[in-house]
């Protein structure tokens, strides 16, 4: 009981790595688990660690506990990352994925990022060390942070996302499940789908932030041609375009309307409403004043 006892006294004190930490969901498992004094360290460029250098990875991940994964969309290199960090001595894992992940005909065979979260699934769920994975829909925070933000800035939301509607989660309950299984020992296999408590069509979203910051932000439904030809125009690659374009096919095709219960199950509470993350974003952080043009 005693030897017990020192090693979960110890394992508290353990540092704690969160890959991805200056990102959307990896900044607030840093901050949350910073909340409960836990020792943090972030694995990002800027900390030194690269994924698509290996040379970085040992420094980075020796003497951690236990990790939390923000893989790297695109590559394949979540299963040699974990791999290593269990054979340097991390005992738990904690895996970022995506929703759809395990849903036939939700992304495209050869889709890129959904191989991504295939493979890195694959691979920590064959680790010898507690695992568990998240599930996350789409994220509220896009629309604040991420690539939704330029265009809620500017006004209008031009994506080929039809008329399909989205649980958008709030990256605060990410972080906080992720934070649960990383610090509690109940989450050891577990794989958690995890969205908010209601689907919003993308006109629903922006009308929520239009009421919560008081400026008009509309949605613009594009086809998948004119979103793509419009990514072009901006400069992005034809290949690159379309890869971005198919992002929304599952939206569209109303593969996101479900609520999942992910949260409630790892954290015994209802995930937070969309209205409460845009009231509390675009009240602490007010969108420009700009004349609201209509579209051409
Ligand atoms: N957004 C959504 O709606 C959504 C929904 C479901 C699943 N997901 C998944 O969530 C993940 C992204 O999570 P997020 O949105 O929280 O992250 P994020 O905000 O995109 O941040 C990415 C993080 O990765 C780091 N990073 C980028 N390139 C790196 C490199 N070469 N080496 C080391 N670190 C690198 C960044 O830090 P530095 O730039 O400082 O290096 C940052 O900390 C993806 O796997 C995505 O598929 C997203």
């Amino acid at each position: 009981m005693a030897r017990l006892t020192v090693r979960r006294l110890t394992g508290a004190m353990d540092p704690i790595l969160v890959i991805g930490g200056t990102g959307k969901s990896g900044s607030r498992v840093v901050a949350q688990l910073k909340q409960q004094g836990r020792e943090v360290r972030i694995g990002a460029r800027s900390t030194g660690f690269d994924w698509l250098d290996e040379s970085t990875w040992d420094s980075t991940v020796t003497g951690a506990a236990a990790v939390f994964v923000v893989p790297l969309d695109g590559t394949t290199l979540t299963g040699a990352f974990v791999r290593r960090a269990v054979e340097l001595g991390v005992r738990r894992v904690v895996l970022l994925s995506g929703r759809g992940v395990d849903t036939p005909g939700y992304g495209s065979a050869d889709n890129a990022l959904g191989n991504t979260h295939v493979l890195g699934e694959q691979a920590v769920r064959a680790l010898d060390v507690d695992w568990t994975i998240l599930r996350p829909g789409w994220f509220a925070q896009n629309f604040s942070e991420g690539f939704f933000a330029p265009a809620v800035q500017a006004g209008e939301i031009r994506v080929p996302a039809g008329d399909g509607a989205a649980t958008f989660v709030d990256a605060e309950d990410i972080a906080a499940v992720a934070v649960a299984a990383l610090t509690e020992d109940k989450h050891g296999g577990e794989i958690y789908e995890l969205s908010g408590p209601r689907a919003l069509t993308m006109a629903e979203a922006a009308a929520e932030i239009s009421a919560a910051s008081g400026r008009q932000v509309r949605y613009v439904p594009l086809t998948p041609e004119q979103y793509v030809a419009e990514a072009v125009e901006q400069g992005m690659s034809p290949e690159e375009a379309a890869a971005f374009g198919e992002v929304y096919d599952a939206l569209r095709r109303g593969l996101d309307a479900h609520v999942s219960d992910g949260v409630e199950r790892a954290l015994g509470r209802r995930p937070r409403d969309f209205s409460d993350f845009a009231k509390s974003t675009w009240l602490a952080v007010p969108l420009p004043l700009r004349d609201d043009k209509p579209s051409t």
